[in-house]
């Protein structure tokens, strides 16, 4: 499928691909991904393709995508294969696939002598004219999809909750990051998004000092909590279209406007 609009058709214009990624889980990583994905395409008008890189298949599960059955296409990526099928799940949003059959192909690819580090980036080569964006969920681990992930991006976002080890988190993997520079040198930190946010003392402090102290950008826009981001996830709709006016919701659409200024130098 192929989504034509002016901008992107554009000489020069080229896919952005963007690592939703934490070593921690349950930072609302999958959740960032299918809002962020969703937003560039309902209020950007966007051509997005979402990629879940996880071998639990959240991203998958939430849009109805998921069979544990058949080898997922981002395991077929991992072999070196075209994906046999890319689901369309929104207007302006395909999205290739994940279950468990991800882990297997990822321990079958460890174990060649070929080089396994460069093949989704090889499959989104591809894919460039097609899309303007490319949203990629990760795991919470280092895998093989991991690394294949952060060698086929430009930018990573790092979604924390703060609790008291959410910054030792960021260390972590800005550390991982740091150390992929040899495979890819363009990747760069675009920055860390404050999810799941309630206000008490605590965060507020924890907050001041990640803004402080951080050597990464720290997005002006915090994801508020709200219930809404959970009942979202049983009816299968982004927040953008089950509940637009939910905190979540709001404070999605701030971040997605500010990532886009930020991208087109506003
Ligand atoms: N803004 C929010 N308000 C309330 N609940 C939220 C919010 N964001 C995420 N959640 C909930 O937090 C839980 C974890 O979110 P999510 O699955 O996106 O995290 P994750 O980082 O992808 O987890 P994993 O590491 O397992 O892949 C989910 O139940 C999700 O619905
Ligand atoms: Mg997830």
């Amino acid at each position: 499928m192929i989504f034509l609009n002016k901008e992107s058709t554009k000489k020069g214009k080229i896919m952005k691909t963007i690592s939703i990624i934490n070593l921690k889980g349950g930072c609302a990583k999958s959740t960032t991904a299918i809002n962020t994905a969703a937003l560039l395409a309902m209020k950007h008008k966007k051509r997005v393709l979402l990629i879940d890189n996880d071998p639990q298949g959240n991203t998958s599960q939430f849009f109805g995508a998921y069979d544990e059955n058949t080898l997922c296409g981002s395991a077929e990526i991992l072999i070196n294969k075209e994906p046999s099928n890319i689901w369309k799940v929104l207007e302006g949003v395909n999205l290739i696939d994940a279950n468990m059959t991800l882990l297997e192909a990822d321990n079958q690819v460890r174990s060649s002598m070929e080089r396994q580090d460069n093949r989704l980036a090889a499959f989104l080569e591809k894919k460039a004219a097609d899309y303007d964006y490319c949203i990629i969920d990760n795991p919470p681990a280092i895998l093989m999809c991991t690394i294949n992930a952060l060698c086929a991006s430009d930018e990573v976002i790092i979604p924390v909750t703060l609790d008291n080890w959410a910054l030792d988190g960021v260390e972590v993997i800005t550390r991982q990051i740091e150390a992929l520079h040899t495979l890819n040198q363009k990747l760069k930190i675009a920055g860390i998004l404050l999810t799941n946010y309630k206000k008490s003392i605590e965060n507020e402090m924890a907050e001041k000092w990640l803004r402080e102290n951080c050597p990464y950008k720290v997005f002006d826009t915090r994801i508020r909590h709200s219930e809404k981001a959970v009942a979202a996830t049983y009816y299968k709709e982004p927040l953008e279209k089950y509940s637009p006016r939910s905190a979540a919701a709001v404070t999605y659409r701030k971040f997605v406007k500010e990532l886009q200024e930020i991208e087109n130098g506003i």
